[in-house]
């Protein structure tokens, strides 16, 4: 519709430039013929001819000229449109996937825009968006991120906060951004998850002061010992066997903690080399049991074994496995008070291979036995005292099962006993673990 007005228009300008100058050709031809001779009209003549065809065809060039140039202007405003819409197409996606939060707020502190995530985050309806401020929404989280903090926190060149949130932390980085004036147009503020990754920052800060921990104890002993022996201790036989006695105790509990470590840090890195081979499982367990019944008997404890089959063989990595048998059956032993009993049982089906280790020993909470497979953690002190390891054991021993494809599931009741299960996939695994 449009086209057509404009061509129309266009089309009469150009009658009227074709039109004009021969309207006046053909006055100025009347009046030379009524002034002159034949020879001065004759050239009059085709010099008034030569100026008409010239404004003719001058008029046909500027009539082609405006088509082409409203032609082009036309492809232009196309191509331009179709770029807008492809950029705000191509914004709109990259938003609406975007896991952080994005809210654009006017410098008056109106929400422009809030993507899904920004909605989710901060828990704003359609409503929240259209009507409330960008402050009245987050005021509901946190008073240090609110228009005005944002506007000073950027003058001072800082682009970062956070908030935490009902067990959620957010990262908050913000950027002004400028109007078709180059006026400032608002603020950009981007919310970020980061839990995740602060729970592991935590997590990591713990290992380190845990292992510094639990590698100080035995260091300040074997200080303290040595001292001893260098103060007058080491003429004193009896007293010079005791203190080295202590210290190789301790010296082997060093050993243990930095080869779990070690351990654990293959394991994670996935540079466990595995020897995985047909063994026979009933013979692994039954002389892991046999090994802690020497414990157990020291204690007065009754430690039984039931095994239907005589043997049963699986491709595992031998000692890894025995590792883990011995860790369930020691922690049967370690915390089951004196003259307690542990039950040792192999039982299978179809699927699976089951070896359990039942006790009547101290227990674990509820809340304790959602930890127990956290690295370090030795559960309560008061209840299992002395008793009580590095706390590496089953974290180690989880690893191990889950690299066999197979898992470990503990229930406990306080005061009562625990009862372990180690699973392992009898089917081989599709892929041998890594
Ligand atoms: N059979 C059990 N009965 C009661 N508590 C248990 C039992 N097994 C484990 N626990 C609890 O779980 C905690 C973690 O066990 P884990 O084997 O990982 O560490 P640990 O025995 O303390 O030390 P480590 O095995 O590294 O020498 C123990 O400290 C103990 O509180
Ligand atoms: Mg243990």
């Amino acid at each position: 519709m449009l086209d057509r007005e404009i061509s129309h228009t266009t089309r009469q300008k150009v009658f009227y430039i074709v039109l004009t100058p021969t309207a006046v050709g053909a006055g100025v031809f009347l009046l030379l013929g009524a002034l002159t001779p034949l020879g001065a009209l004759a050239s009059a003549f085709a010099g008034l001819a030569a100026g008409a065809v010239f404004a003719l065809f001058s008029a046909a060039g500027l009539h082609a000229g405006i088509e082409e140039t409203e032609n082009e202007l036309r492809d232009l405003i196309d191509e331009n449109f179709s770029e807008t819409i492809y950029e705000k197409n191509k914004l709109e996606t990259i938003l609406r996937y975007m896991t952080d939060g994005t809210v654009a707020v006017d410098t008056g502190g109106n929400i422009i825009h809030a993507n899904e995530s920004a909605r989710r985050i901060l828990r704003m309806t359609d409503e929240d968006v259209r009507r409330k401020s960008y402050d009245d929404i987050i005021l509901r989280f946190t008073d240090d991120l609110t228009l005005d903090t944002i506007l000073y926190d950027l003058e001072g060149g800082d682009t970062l906060g956070s908030f935490s949130y009902g067990g959620a932390t957010y990262d908050v980085s913000f950027g002004v951004f400028k109007d078709s004036y180059g006026k400032d147009g608002g603020v950009v503020i981007i919310f970020r998850d980061v839990t995740e990754s602060q729970k592991l920052k935590d997590i990591q800060a713990d290992f380190v002061a845990n292992v510094s921990h639990e590698l100080k104890t035995p260091l300040t002993s074997i200080k303290g010992y040595a001292e001893t022996l260098l103060a007058g201790g080491i003429d004193d036989p009896s007293m010079a066997k005791n203190a080295l006695d202590i210290i190789n105790d301790e010296v082997d509990r060093m050993k243990r903690i930095v080869n779990d470590l070690l351990q654990l840090s293959r394991l994670d890195a996935k540079r466990q080399v595995w020897n995985m081979k047909e063994a026979d499982v009933i013979a692994l367990v039954r002389m892991a049991a046999k090994k802690q019944g020497v414990t157990a008997g020291s204690k007065r404890q009754q430690l039984h074994l039931f095994v239907k089959d005589r043997s049963f063989t699986l491709t595992i990595d031998r000692d890894r496995i025995e590792q883990v048998v011995t860790n369930i059956i020691s922690n049967a032993v370690k915390y089951t008070r004196e003259g307690g009993r542990i039950d040792v049982e192999v039982v299978r089906d179809e699927y699976w291979l089951y070896i359990i280790v039942l006790d009547n020993g101290i227990g674990i909470s509820e809340l304790e036995l959602s930890r127990i497979f956290e690295r370090f953690y030795t559960g309560n002190k008061a209840r299992s005292g002395d008793m009580s390891g590095t706390g590496l054991g089953l974290p180690i021993s989880r690893e191990i099962v889950e690299a066999h494809g197979g898992n470990i599931v503990i229930e406990s009741e306080l005061g009562y006993g625990t009862r372990v299960v180690i699973s392992l996939p009898i089917k081989p695994a599709e892929q041998n673990p890594a």
